[in-house]
């Protein structure tokens, strides 16, 4: 098995990539960020058209970039779950179509686990450390997850509303600063004062995280400052570098407790927001001082693309794992066992 064509379309990033073993030969992505961004967020109809329209040039793209032709495929890695299922089953026909033109296994991915796998995409030849310990942080996820084997996981904790990224998304919108929100208020953080701003660090039992709190502080004092026309481009960037780091104290400060509780030598951070520089930053100063093997993908493998969906399809066809045609989406699909014990 060497060529592995992944397909990812469980949002708004229609993507294809081919690996060879677990080196990635291609990557390509089609955000459809510009087009939703008129909403202020991602409509699921609208998802699922543009995917149809771009999917077949995307997979061309993949092809031609990783100088293969259709045929040399070996197996097909699909998203099936979770995500908009409108979006979800455009990936999955293809998918399906090519596993039978070309006569050749098909498997089914979680995009969580895809996550999972993207902090090891540029270290080949590198083993997987396991057990290791992840914080997925993205659109729709905030999860501590540990990883004990391939395909082996446990749920230690999760938000209890909001995710990360739909917390940077939503202050973005109350500020004005377009979609997603995540990299502008990562820019405009870098020229602000995270102190300015004493927003509230939610207390949260056992592995859980909340946001929804801070959101609602943030709002509060955006219409305080509203109301006084105070709400200047530099107190903008004061708001956004208090915001995120009220986001990077609560991440960093359960994460750490976790990595401790778990006695794992290694945490990677996945997901969108582990795109943040600040982030990275304190997250990396965290883990040198407590000596642990942080891995943190480059910005491309962070947010959604389908060389981590390829990755992880990889080993579960490994592992001897093929799905039928009968193969669905889903729009929930939580990834390893709930359990509020560390190990
Ligand atoms: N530099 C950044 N700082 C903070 N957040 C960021 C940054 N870059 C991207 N994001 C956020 O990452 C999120 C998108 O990440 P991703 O593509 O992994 O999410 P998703 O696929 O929509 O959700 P899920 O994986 O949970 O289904 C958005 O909320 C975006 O604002
Ligand atoms: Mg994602």
């Amino acid at each position: 098995m060497r060529w592995i064509l992944g397909i990812e379309t469980s949002c708004d990033e229609t993507s294809a990539a081919v690996l060879e073993g677990r080196t990635v030969r291609s990557s390509v992505v089609a955000s459809q960020a510009a087009l939703h961004a008129q909403w202020g967020g991602v409509v699921p109809e609208a998802a699922a058209r543009q995917h149809v329209e771009r999917l077949n040039p995307v997979l061309q793209q993949a092809l031609d970039e990783a100088g293969i032709r259709l045929q040399q495929i070996d197996a097909v890695a699909v998203t099936n779950r979770p995500g908009l299922v409108g979006a979800l089953v455009v990936g999955l026909a293809a998918a399906k179509a090519l596993a039978f033109v070309l006569n050749k296994p098909l498997v089914g991915v979680n995009h969580l686990e895809g996550h999972l796998y993207s902090a090891f995409l540029t270290e080949p030849d590198a083993p997987i450390p396991f057990p290791h310990l992840a914080l997925v942080v993205s659109g729709g996820h905030t999860e501590l997850i540990l990883a004990r084997g391939h395909g082996d996981y446990r749920l230690l904790g999760h938000t209890l509303d909001d995710a990360a990224g739909e917390a940077f998304d939503k202050t973005a919108r109350l500020l004005h600063l377009g979609y997603p929100g995540g990299p502008e208020i990562d820019r405009r953080a870098q020229q602000g004062n995270p102190k300015a701003f004493p927003f509230p660090r939610a207390r949260v039992a056992e592995w859980h995280f909340s946001f929804s709190g801070l959101k609602t502080a943030v709002r509060r004092e955006v219409e305080r400052l509203q109301q006084g026309n105070a709400l200047t481009e530099a107190v903008k960037n004061d708001l956004c570098a208090s915001f995120q780091q009220a986001v990077i104290d609560a991440l960093i400060e359960k994460t750490m407790a976790a990595v401790r509780a778990a006695s794992v030598e290694t945490l990677t951070v996945v997901g969108g927001v582990a795109a943040n520089s600040a982030l990275q930053r304190q997250m990396r100063a965290a883990c040198d001082k407590a000596g642990v093997n942080l891995k943190i993908p480059p910005p491309k493998y962070c947010t959604d693309n389908a060389a981590m969906i390829a990755l992880a399809g990889y080993f579960r066809l490994l592992s001897g794992e093929r799905a039928d045609y009968d193969l669905d989406a889903y729009a929930n699909a939580p990834l390893g066992d709930f359990s509020n014990t560390s190990r």
